[in-house]
């Protein structure tokens, strides 16, 4: 396996703090709630969290999905639900990758059953080219090819969710 920088820190950095002050200026008041998708999205949702100078508060949800390999099944289910009620507040999904779109699709209709005040989706990458089911993105940090991206969260069969930089992961031969 090879490593092939896309984004560096630096560029993530001055982006999530973007991402952080349009948040704020979107949500002048009400509760407001980012709902980190585990465990790929927690570096990004640790520095939006910290990004966004108002009252917010954080809950953490997870679901099954890819397992060790690179393709979606199709199939999603809540493994670990949220703490708290969202009843009545602003909610913003925080994701670390949009792909299919299938978690996504799947966890706007689950949320939204609880009658949030608000309801959108913040990811740091979206993959828009392999896109089987229509999500809509609020808030996008990038917007990459279709390669297979790990660091800064995102992880190949658990490993390099270490690495500060988003890298492609080319298999090599050999
Ligand atoms: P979707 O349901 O196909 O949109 O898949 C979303 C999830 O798949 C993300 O939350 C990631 O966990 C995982 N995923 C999709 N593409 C990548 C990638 O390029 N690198 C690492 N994980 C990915
Ligand atoms: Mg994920």
């Amino acid at each position: 396996m090879a490593l092939r920088k896309l984004l560096s820190a630096q560029q993530i950095d001055r982006r999530v703090r973007e991402l952080g002050a349009e948040i704020e200026a979107d949500y002048p008041d009400g509760r407001l709630v980012l709902v980190c998708i585990l465990k790929g999205a927690s570096i990004f949702c640790a520095d939006l969290l910290r990004a966004i100078k108002r009252d917010v508060a954080i809950d953490f949800l997870s679901v099954a999905s890819y397992g060790d390999a690179k393709t979606s099944s199709g199939q999603v289910a809540v493994k670990k639900d949220l703490d708290k009620e969202i009843e009545g507040a602003h909610v913003l999904i925080v994701e670390d990758i949009v792909d299919s779109g299938i978690t996504l699709d799947y966890l706007t209709r689950v949320l939204a059953q609880r009658k949030p005040l608000s309801l959108a989706i913040a990811a740091l990458l979206d993959k828009p080219e392999r896109r089987v089911r229509e999500v809509e993105v609020k808030y996008v940090g990038f917007t990459i090819a279709d390669e297979f991206v790990v660091g800064y969260g995102l992880d190949h069969a658990e490993r390099y969710r270490n690495l500060p930089d988003v890298c492609v992961l080319k298999e090599t031969s050999a």
